[in-house]
């Protein structure tokens, strides 16, 4: 829950990675399951944890899209009978708009609002994306990828190396100890628009390097390990990981990390960026912060805080809120969309 100039009243998120873990990966099915399950509870506790009830709300936000159809449909019934009982306004608002504000509600607390025009990359499990964001709002796709996003490479290569789901929080841990330049990767070189990206190379690449090794055995105790607990800690991640696979692993966050940078730098320049806004679940990863920060780029970096960079509703409310002050409210007939675009 947000209130007007944008401080948090409260955040409950309820994670599901209980739920896919075995799975290696979100079953669609099980998701909404689950959201069924947990929204009315969740919505309670954030309401007690605010000190509010339903009714003291200025608005309801929910997110239109995109994402996966079923939890998308949960939600957007959920906010639309809460609203329709308690007659309050209804705010549809894009998943990767959320993203985004999660960094300038973070940056207006700070007392350093973004300046614009802002580069604004999302970055996440299901989106690897470059806007132009300008006041207005106004949202100009800059670049895509044009297969896999960048967390869901992540994703793949730690199932492939049997590190369990989410990839990302480990990888980027275990990168922390082998070389970068161990493995030298290639880049992606883009035909057509230079600000596109791609990951499923990078990926094949990383398949191409274990089948040439054989990797049975550590993979096998890595997956023993996750049997046994299922979030272990570095060292015991350490103890099953040799270092040619931190260095693999090193290897390929340092080539995600300038794939992901390179082309924020030139967008940056490009559009005559003020700000750089990082955002989406892989804002979070260690070494693509400190890569940006060493960086000399044309201007200051913004990142959300790990809370509000992976899914969360905070970032939902904080996107809803100039929405609402346009006036810019939704009906009952809105209709959740998987493939929602933001430009
Ligand atoms: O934004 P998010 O919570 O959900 C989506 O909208 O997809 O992002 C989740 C993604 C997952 O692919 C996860 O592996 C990745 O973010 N992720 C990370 C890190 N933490 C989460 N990737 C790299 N480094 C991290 N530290
Ligand atoms: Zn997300």
């Amino acid at each position: 829950m947000v209130a007007r100039g944008q401080t948090i009243l409260s955040s409950v998120v309820a994670s599901q990675l209980g739920t896919h873990f075995p799975y290696g990966g979100v079953v669609p099915e099980l998701a909404s399951r689950e959201h069924l399950r947990a929204i009315v509870p969740v919505v309670r506790l954030a309401l007690e944890r605010a000190g509010k009830r339903l009714e003291e709300l200025a608005a309801v936000a929910v997110t239109a899209g995109p994402g996966l159809a079923g939890s998308l449909l949960v939600g957007t019934t959920y906010a639309k009978a809460l609203c329709f009982a308690k007659g309050l306004p209804l705010v549809a608002v894009n998943h990767l708009e959320g993203h985004i504000h999660a960094v300038v509600l973070e940056a207006r607390r700070a007392g350093r609002p973004i300046e614009y025009p802002a580069l604004a990359l999302v970055v996440s499990g299901g989106h690897t994306h470059l806007f132009e964001y300008a006041e207005g709002p106004r949202y100009r796709l800059l670049g895509r990828t044009r297969d896999d996003a960048a967390g869901e490479a992540y994703d793949k290569v730690a199932k492939l190396l049997g590190f369990g789901y989410p990839g990302g929080p480990v990888i980027d841990r275990l990168a922390a100890f082998g070389d970068p330049e161990a493995v030298p990767f290639t880049l992606a070189r883009m035909k057509g628009n230079p600000l596109d990206f791609s990951f499923s190379g990078l990926k094949t690449a990383v398949l191409r390097w274990v089948e040439a090794r054989d990797l049975g055995a550590e993979i096998a105790a890595r997956r023993a390990l996750l049997a046994r607990t299922p979030k272990p800690s570095l060292e015991e991640w350490l103890a099953v990981t040799p270092q040619a696979t931190l260095d693999l692993l090193a290897s390929f966050q340092r080539t995600v990390i300038e794939e992901l940078l390179r082309r924020v730098s030139s967008a940056a320049e490009q559009i005559g960026a003020r700000s750089i806004i990082l955002s989406g679940g892989v804002a979070s990863n260690r070494g693509l912060r400190e890569e940006a920060m060493r960086r000399p780029l044309p201007c200051p970096v913004f990142f959300p805080s790990p809370e509000l960079a992976t899914d969360n509703a905070a970032m939902i409310a904080a996107a809803a809120w100039p929405k609402l002050e346009r006036g810019e409210t939704a009906d009952f007939s809105l209709k959740a969309e998987a493939n929602l675009k933001l430009a």
